[in-house]
Formats: structure tokens, sequence, C-alpha cells
């Protein structure tokens, strides 16, 4: 895998996305249909859910957080359904994105070629990847608990290498209290992953503590659901002072 080249010349677009078809306003809701269009039945299935998961609000979260252009590293992008959101919404962005999950990847690709967005995918695992960046940003959604604990700490390092100065780390993850809500979230894990994978969920003070020893300022935001999953953002700047400092202390 080639190195994205940062210094590239992207457009500045600051506003959302143009729909390619009628060269008007994208929505976020027109976008997500557009990926779920693209998709076969199965797939688009497990995408639709996935958007009633993470919800409009949430991905507008995160959009925001989002550098609106250069490389930005997707790390287990799965169908790539955030690549192709993300890139949709803000057409300045390259998005990579990495999946040890070959079928994925393949649909991910697919997906891309047929919105014609600025991305490109490898199937890869993080802790033997090729990219080298730097990044402006990498993003990990719903991903973090999937790797082993014993591994979690040097992929973040390893990330945090990829990262250019002032860049983002953005996680969306599920925290671990309240007990019911983990879970809730657990249960429905273990039916995608079976019994045999670890599911290595952290505490989001306990990941901001780690973020914060490799030198990042980090903001943490709870994002309520109807269905009692605890999600989280952590919102992380590689080696930059905060402006406004906000670590959450939620418990
Ligand atoms: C719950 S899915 C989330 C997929 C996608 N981020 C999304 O939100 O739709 C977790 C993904 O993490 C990927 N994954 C698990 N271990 C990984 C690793 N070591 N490196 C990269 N990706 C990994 C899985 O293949 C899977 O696609």
């Amino acid at each position: 895998m080639s190195s994205p080249n940062p210094s590239a010349d992207f457009p500045s677009f600051s506003s959302p996305g143009t729909d390619p078809g009628s060269d008007k306003e994208l929505s976020s809701t027109q976008a997500l249909w557009r990926i779920a269009r693209a998709l076969p039945l199965v797939e688009r299935s497990y995408a639709i859910i996935r958007f009633m998961i993470l919800r409009v609000k949430l991905l507008a979260t995160m959009d925001l957080m989002l550098p609106a252009e250069g490389p930005i590293l997707d790390v287990g992008c799965g169908f790539g359904l955030w690549s192709a959101y993300f890139s949709q919404m803000q057409p300045g962005r390259r998005i990579i994105g990495i999946d040890p999950n070959a079928h994925r990847i393949s649909m991910a690709q697919k997906v891309a070629q047929q919105l014609g967005v600025q991305t490109e995918f490898y199937a890869e695992d993080v802790r033997q990847s090729a990219a080298r960046g730097p990044f402006r940003a990498v993003y990990l959604l719903d991903v973090l608990h999937h790797i082993p604990s014993a591994d979690q700490i040097s992929v973040v390092s390893q990330l945090t290498d990829m990262l250019e100065e002032g860049g983002t780390l953005l996680i969306k993850d599920i925290t671990t209290k309240p007990w019911f809500g983990l879970k809730f979230t657990e249960i429905l894990d273990r039916a995608m992953v079976g019994m045999k994978e670890e599911l290595a969920y952290r505490h989001h003070n306990e990941w901001s503590e780690l973020l914060r020893e490799f030198g990042y300022t980090v903001r943490v935001v709870r994002v309520p659901d109807v269905l009692p999953y605890p999600h989280v953002i952590i919102a992380a700047t590689k080696g930059k002072r905060p402006v406004a400092q906000a670590a959450s202390g939620l418990n």
C-alpha cells in the first residue's frame, strides 16, 4: 500500500456534500440511502441496522470532528459504510479504509466505485497494516473493543505514529457503564462474532487516561440513545494544547 501524500492539493469544501446527480445539497439521510442502495440485499440489511444503531445525529457529530479534507484512515472499516458516508459529506476527504475481512473490503470497493467517492480499501489487520500516513485523522467506529486488550495499547501507539501533529484520533466505542447497557451491547456483539473472540471494552475514563499518556488532549461525550447502548465518542488531538479541555468526568 502506498503512503498517502498529505500535501496533495485538496479543494477546500466546508459545506455538506453535493448530490452528483442533481448538483443539490446532499443530506445525511440521502447519503446513507445512496450507500444502502449500492449494496446487495444481505449487506444492505446489515447496513440499515448499522445506520439505525449509529443514527444520523451521532454521525453528524463525528463528521464535524473530522477534517474537511486530506487523508483520513478508517480502521476496521467493514463494508466501508462510514468511509462512503464521510467522503460524500466532504468530497475533499481522501479516506483509506482497512479491515481484515476481505469480503467486506471488496464490498466497500464496489460501493465506493458506484458512488464515485475518493476512497481506497485494503484487506489488512491494523496490527500488520502497511499504512504509514501521515494522516490528518484516524477513526475507529465500534472497532477498538474487537482488538484484544493485550494489543490495544500498541495499536494506539502505532496509530499515533501515523497521525500528523495536531491530527485527530476519533474513537466511537461502547463504555462499560451502566452495566446493563454493556450487557445489552455484549449480547448483540456476541451474536455477530460468536463466543471465541475477546471483547475488550474499557471505560471511557480509562481510554482518556491512556490517550493523555500518549500526549493527546482528550474530549469525551456520551451519546444518548433510545436503546441502552452506552455510546461514547472520544476525540483526541495529537500533541496540541486544548482550546477547551473537557474531559467529561462522567462515570
Ligand atoms: C462492529 S464492526 C464495525 C465495522 C465498521 N467500523 C462499522 O461501524 O460499520 C467491527 C469491525 O472491526 C474489524 N476488525 C476487528 N479486528 C480488527 C483488526 N485487528 N484490525 C482491523 N479491523 C479489525 C472487523 O473485521 C469488523 O469489520
